[in-house]
């Protein structure tokens, strides 16, 4: 199969520089203390997650989701799984608790006793045991329970929970990881892991154990991995990057772009394709054009993409236009498979066997 061949929209992935992107993260975390967690639900496609690892300094995997953990767990990626999210609503622990009884290493963020007092109950209803990382907020207005005193209070009742490990902290600074100005980033991802640090340092005070302090993104890789105590970095965006991220001051190469067709030619400067928002976020802003001097995207709509072109453009129906998206979580998200090239050469068809919501599809099936 050929660049030419594969119908639209769909998503490229540049095998070269994504492999470039996964050998640069792994030479950084090479003899540091600090190691590599890749985030999953950057791409949720097993083949990529299987390269990340073998390029070597992970620990393991991240998931945001019970979902991805049994993909991740299924493909025979990795058994050690970290769900870097809270697990609560019907079901959810009970799928966990069958991970570690089909023998994953699972590890759950929690930040309430409810949370805990569920997966307890799951995981010795299973006659298993499963890691617990206390979930601290370090500022991001999100998930996570305050630090300090409240975080080790929870350390002291996950502890002491029969089913339940206590395995460390995690804190994720992702009010930081976007701040375009390097001072600025680092001087926000640097007190919010104080404040993480600061909270281990209680829990072991207190006689628990603590051995994971888990916490970073693609922008403070090289920040928060550098900081004495953190023990593992749980970037994801980095492998195919997006153009969010290409504003910071980041050695990684954008890897994932968006293919359409052009539909039409309505005017002198303005074409349209069929790479719409059913098939690219915006949640980050519009995704923009790649290999076109001055042509940018006006607008998205449901199965459209309107572009702003150069006059003189000689851009016509039938042709073909790449996007480059401004996120690529949710974007791949919307897509059941990844074409992978080398240069004109399709080499491989991967499926993002995590899209969507996979229990779903178990229902019906
Ligand atoms: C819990 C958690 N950890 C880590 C990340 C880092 O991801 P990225 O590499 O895309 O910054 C995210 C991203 O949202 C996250 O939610």
């Amino acid at each position: 199969m050929k660049l030419c061949d594969i119908p639209t929209p769909a998503l490229l992935v540049d095998r070269q520089a994504m492999e470039r992107n996964i050998q640069l993260m792994a030479a950084f975390f090479r003899g540091r203390p600090c190691k590599l967690r890749p985030h999953f639900k950057a791409h949720k496609t097993p083949a990529i997650a299987r390269r990340q690892l073998a390029a070597g300094s992970c620990t393991g995997i991240t998931c945001a989701t019970v979902s991805e953990a049994e993909v991740v767990a299924t493909a025979g990626v990795s058994a050690d799984i970290l769900i870097a999210n809270e697990v609560l609503g019907p079901g959810k622990a009970m799928r966990v608790a069958k991970l570690a009884a089909g023998g994953a290493d699972i590890k759950v963020a929690v930040d309430s006793s409810t949370a805990a007092s569920e997966l307890a109950e799951a995981v010795r209803a299973a006659a298993v045991e499963i890691g617990v990382l206390v979930d601290v907020n370090v500022g991001l207005p999100r998930c996570g329970i305050a630090p300090g005193g409240p975080a080790l209070e929870l350390a002291g009742q996950v502890a002491s929970t029969e089913g339940l490990r206590l395995r460390g902290v995690m804190g994720y600074e992702g009010h930081a990881v976007a701040i375009t100005d390097r001072e600025a980033r680092e001087a926000a991802a640097g007190y919010s892991m104080e404040q993480l640090l600061a909270t281990a340092r209680m829990i072991r005070e207190a006689g628990l154990s603590c051995d994971i302090v888990s916490a970073g993104g693609t922008g403070t890789y090289d920040i928060t991995g550098r900081i004495e105590g953190i023990t593992e970095i749980q970037a994801g965006s980095y492998v195919l990057m997006d153009t969010a991220y290409a504003k910071l001051d980041l050695p990684f190469e954008r890897a994932l772009s968006l293919l359409g067709t052009v539909l039409s030619r309505p005017g002198p400067t303005i074409c349209v394709t069929d790479s719409g928002h059913k098939a690219c976020t915006e949640d980050h802003g519009n995704p923009s054009v790649k290999g076109i001097e001055g042509a940018f995207v006006l607008l998205l709509s449901d199965e459209h993409a309107t572009i702003m072109l150069p006059a003189d453009s000689p851009i016509a129906p039938g042709d073909r236009i790449e996007l480059w998206p401004s996120h690529i979580d949710p974007t791949i998200n919307l897509h059941d498979a990844l074409f992978v090239l080398d240069g004109d050469e399709v080499t491989d068809v991967w499926p993002i066997a995590a899209r969507g919501y996979p229990e779903q599809r178990t229902l019906l099936s």
